[in-house]
């Protein structure tokens, strides 16, 4: 369904009001593939949102924003302990993994309760409590916005990083994600070696369920619900720093908050850097550093995308100016 000056106020969990031009949302991979044949369409940017939980408005967009809203969660295959199962696009990530676990299957329980739909999942590989989704997906169904044909990318085509892959590089811009095919496991052990995990949880009487609610309590108290206070979770991701430069920050610094990372490099909690340095609760007009984690930006009723900006600026510069590091924003900028 197309429309024309369209607010996205609704599709963004910050609630910034900005407007599209056009606005396409699409329920079915012939009705995507019929509006990207259309000529009017390729003069125009397009830029694809799901549920609008990673991004920060900060104009009004001149092109297409194309929304998924396909639906449908199948199981396809099972091979002994594995069961592989089609999940659209437009589904609400949360849905799927309830229903993975209603099904007791194992996989995607430690992404309880983040925001956004399925198509996303892949493209900045969502993650949390010792997961990411890359651990469960098989492979990643899309439809190429050129000549409209499908192409399927297996797990290591993804090329997967911490909140990364190739969606975000070299294929950016050039497919639409229609489908996420995931490998889920009928047995496997809990992954409950995150910190605040292995405290609430006792392994032995653990079930898919107690993990899923416990993740989602641990959320609710850190996070806050995109339905109160708009905030797009983390905006900034965690810098990845080669092991010796966290070293020697840790000899100035030694309670700074630092995990193994692949490649010989190190992991810096960008919470704990923000925090140290008194930021929690800083305002800048309507936007707000969120008072239970530092990570997450909030906007307290009205603010505007140059609040945001502006508290983003500030934050990236104070913990550049002490500690050094640079840190990136998670959120993407539109
Ligand atoms: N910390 C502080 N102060 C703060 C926030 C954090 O000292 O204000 C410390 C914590 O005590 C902890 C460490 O920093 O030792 C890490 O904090 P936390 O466990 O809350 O996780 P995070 O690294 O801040 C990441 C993800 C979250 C995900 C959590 C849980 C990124 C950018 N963020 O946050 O993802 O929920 O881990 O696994 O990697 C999101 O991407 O939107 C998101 C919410």
């Amino acid at each position: 369904m197309l429309h024309s000056d369209f607010s996205l106020l609704q599709y963004n969990t910050f609630g910034i009001d900005e407007q599209a031009k056009f606005f396409f949302s699409f329920s079915d991979k012939q009705e995507l593939a019929a509006f990207l044949k259309n000529e009017f369409r390729k003069d125009l940017p397009y830029f694809v949102l799901g549920g609008g939980s990673n991004i920060l408005l900060t104009k009004p967009f001149e092109g297409t924003v194309i929304h998924p809203e396909n639906k449908g969660i199948s199981i396809t295959e099972e091979r002994s302990n594995d069961v592989f199962v089609a999940v659209a696009a437009g589904e609400v990530w949360d849905d799927f993994v309830q229903w993975a676990v209603s099904n007791n299957l194992h996989g995607v329980e430690n992404l309880s309760y983040i925001p956004g739909c399925v198509g996303a999942s892949p493209v900045q590989n969502i993650g949390a409590y010792g997961s990411e989704a890359k651990d469960a997906i098989y492979r990643v169904v899309c439809m190429a916005v050129e000549d409209q044909q499908e192409r399927v990318f297996s797990n290591e085509e993804c090329r997967f990083g911490y909140r990364d892959s190739v969606f975000k590089h070299e294929e950016a811009g050039k497919y639409i994600v229609t489908e996420v095919v995931f490998k889920l496991q009928k047995n496997a052990p809990f992954n409950l070696g995150y910190g605040s995990l292995r405290n609430s949880i006792d392994e032995s009487t653990a079930t898919l369920q107690i993990v899923r609610d416990t993740i989602i309590a641990i959320r609710k108290e850190k996070l806050p619900d995109p339905k109160e206070i708009g905030s797009a979770g983390s905006f900034f991701k965690n810098p990845v720093v080669p092991t010796e430069q966290a070293e020697q920050l840790k000899q100035s610094f030694p309670d700074m908050v630092t995990y193994p990372a692949p490649d010989g490099k190190t992991k810096i909690a960008a919470g704990w850097l923000i925090d140290s340095l008194g930021l929690k609760g800083f305002r800048i007009g309507g936007a707000q550093v969120h008072p239970k984690q530092a990570l997450v930006l909030t906007n307290t009723g009205g603010a505007t995308a140059t609040d945001v900006t502006n508290l983003a600026s500030h934050v990236r510069t104070k913990v550049s100016d002490t500690y050094g590091l640079t840190i990136e924003p998670e959120v993407i900028y539109l």
